[in-house]
């Protein structure tokens, strides 16, 4: 996989969990006409969150018909029982809450070496130390913005200071570490999740909630390059 490198690109990876299921190729292609970076892929297993969303066998056909690399995010109690099969679906990224690992340094090396991008995601409850002692040892860390489990919820305002603290943390640690966050990002807001850190914004509702996916990337990444620029 070729993740853009540049430090200062932010990527956006519009959601599939808000698109049409009956549809996924069509909102995927008209997302990816728009500019996506990422296809973003929600998992989630009705356990570790209240919703229950898809498996491997549709990550692999979301493989099949996009383009760009997929962000699989595993919101699911005991990842390590399906690593192997998300990243043989076709992940290129993945993460796990630090909430549902017990050996995280072990799963984070894991998915390395199946060849995957790993990354780390954090509840909102989740304080930032939690990540102290593997800040070194990640591809990116994924900040929640909203609690996990559903599309279309409302932004938490103090997330903003927790990417700052995020990424002093990778920075201290001397880690490239990209910062992902992740929940009711829209055109209004991104700006201020990238002055914060953050240089993958996940996006569901605010793409695929209104009748034109591909204009709405094309409105974040124009927020979001605004924002780089200032
Ligand atoms: C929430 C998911 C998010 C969600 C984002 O549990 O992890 O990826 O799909 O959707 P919006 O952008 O609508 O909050
Ligand atoms: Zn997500």
């Amino acid at each position: 996989m070729t993740l853009p490198s540049a430090e200062h690109q932010v990527l956006i990876a519009p959601s599939v969990l808000a698109a049409d299921f009956a549809h996924l190729a069509r909102d995927i292609a008209a997302a990816e006409r728009g500019g996506a970076d990422l296809i973003h892929v929600d998992v989630m297993d009705g356990h570790f969150v209240p919703n229950i969303t898809i498996g491997p066998p549709v990550v692999r056909a979301i493989r099949r018909t996009a383009s760009q690399p997929l962000d699989v995010h595993l919101m699911i109690a005991d990842p390590d029982r399906y690593i192997e099969a998300f990243v043989a679906a076709g992940a290129s990224m993945l993460s796990v809450h630090v909430e549902t690992v017990l050996h995280l340094h072990r799963t984070v090396a894991h998915i390395r070496q199946l060849g995957a991008r790993a990354g780390v995601a954090v509840n909102p409850s989740t304080p930032v130390s939690a990540l102290t002692e593997i800040a070194g040892d990640v591809d990116f860390v994924l900040v929640m913005s909203v609690n996990p489990g559903f599309a279309g919820q409302t932004f938490i305002p103090s997330t903003i200071d927790k990417l700052r603290r995020v990424r002093a943390l990778l920075d201290a640690a001397d880690s490239t570490a990209r910062i992902e966050v992740d929940g009711g990002i829209d055109a209004a807001n991104i700006g201020d999740v990238v002055a914060a850190g953050a240089t993958i914004v996940v996006a569901g509702q605010s793409v695929f909630g209104g009748p034109d996916p591909e204009a709405a990337t094309r409105a974040l990444r124009a927020a979001a390059a605004q924002a780089v620029a200032r």
